[in-house]
């Protein structure tokens, strides 16, 4: 890679971000001893490059680049595709890593979604897993890595140090910026976060595409589920209204099955097909717009 492209793109594989926050927030029973060989050295391959990533993420992310980049996708005149267009679309994405070793962007989300299946949810729940990561086209648009994954936090207010890597916002221009430096900033107390802007990526673009289709908890959890500085940490309860707090309840639910459910084993997809079809169909329109 050209230096350009890794100033737009450090990360080899855009799921490594996903991967670093399994170090950050690991699962509860830790069982995996025997790759832990192998697994030490790829993450620490892997460490600096995340670090890069979230430095671009972290300085490039100000209140002005969201509302340009609302402007720019939420005109939604990109794409028109179904939801399996989307995500055969979304698996041309070809990351410069070990295919070995990576699943497919489908298969990530059959496994999430297949392991709520398996716990009994209700079938929005499950349909929520199964495309809680189409708004990943975003990369395909040419978008860089920074503005389509990693976590995500509110923009117009003080950046928390409970967000991964605190110390790389002192070079973000709104950390100077009165108007936006201080607790509040743009905002009031529990104004609710339907009004607080997120910094921008693959959870609010998809949000903001499903917001006609889903039940209310489906879109919280599509809206948030990288929000880790809040479903985590919870260091923005303050801008939260009463139902958010409820509603965030599902997005904690949502977290352990896209984290912790990455395993090797491919799903079958051939044999799901035909449920997902009917699931899709359901809740969804023939098109959507990107
Ligand atoms: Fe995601
Ligand atoms: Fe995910």
């Amino acid at each position: 890679m050209d230096t350009q492209e890794n100033y737009k793109n450090p990360l080899k594989d855009i799921d490594d971000w996903e991967e670093n926050l399994k170090e950050r927030y690991p699962a509860p029973d830790t069982l995996k001893k025997e790759k832990e060989a192998f697994r030490n050295y790829v993450d620490s391959e892997r460490a600096e490059t995340v670090r890069e990533f979230y430095r671009l993420n972290h300085i490039n992310q100000t209140y002005d680049f969201v509302c340009k980049k609302e402007e720019e996708f939420l005109k939604f005149n990109k794409k028109e595709m179904s939801l399996w267009g989307a995500i055969d679309f979304l698996n041309t994405l070809v990351d410069d890593s070990d295919p070995d070793i990576d699943l497919d962007q489908l298969q990530h989300l059959l496994q999430t979604s297949e392991a709520i299946r398996a716990d009994g949810h209700p079938d929005w729940f499950v349909l929520t897993g199964f495309l809680h990561d189409v708004g990943k086209v975003l990369c395909l648009f040419g978008e860089p890595q920074w503005a389509v994954v990693g976590d995500t936090f509110p923009v117009g207010c003080k950046f928390s140090d409970k967000i991964v890597h605190p110390e790389f916002f002192t070079d973000n221009p709104d950390n100077s910026n009165p108007k936006y430096n201080t607790k509040y900033g743009v905002y009031s107390p529990n104004c609710g976060l339907n009004h607080v802007k997120m910094s921008w990526g693959h959870d609010e673009y998809l949000y903001q595409i499903m917001k006609d289709y889903l039940p209310e908890p489906a879109l919280y959890i599509i809206r948030y589920h990288s929000f880790y500085a809040q479903h985590r940490e919870e260091a923005y309860s303050h801008l939260m209204n009463s139902k958010d707090i409820e509603m965030f309840e599902w997005v904690k639910k949502f977290n352990p099955y896209d984290l912790y459910t990455k395993a090797p084993v491919k799903p079958d997809v051939k044999a799901l097909k035909p449920y997902y079809e009917d699931l899709v169909n359901k809740y969804l329109p023939e098109t959507l717009k990107f």
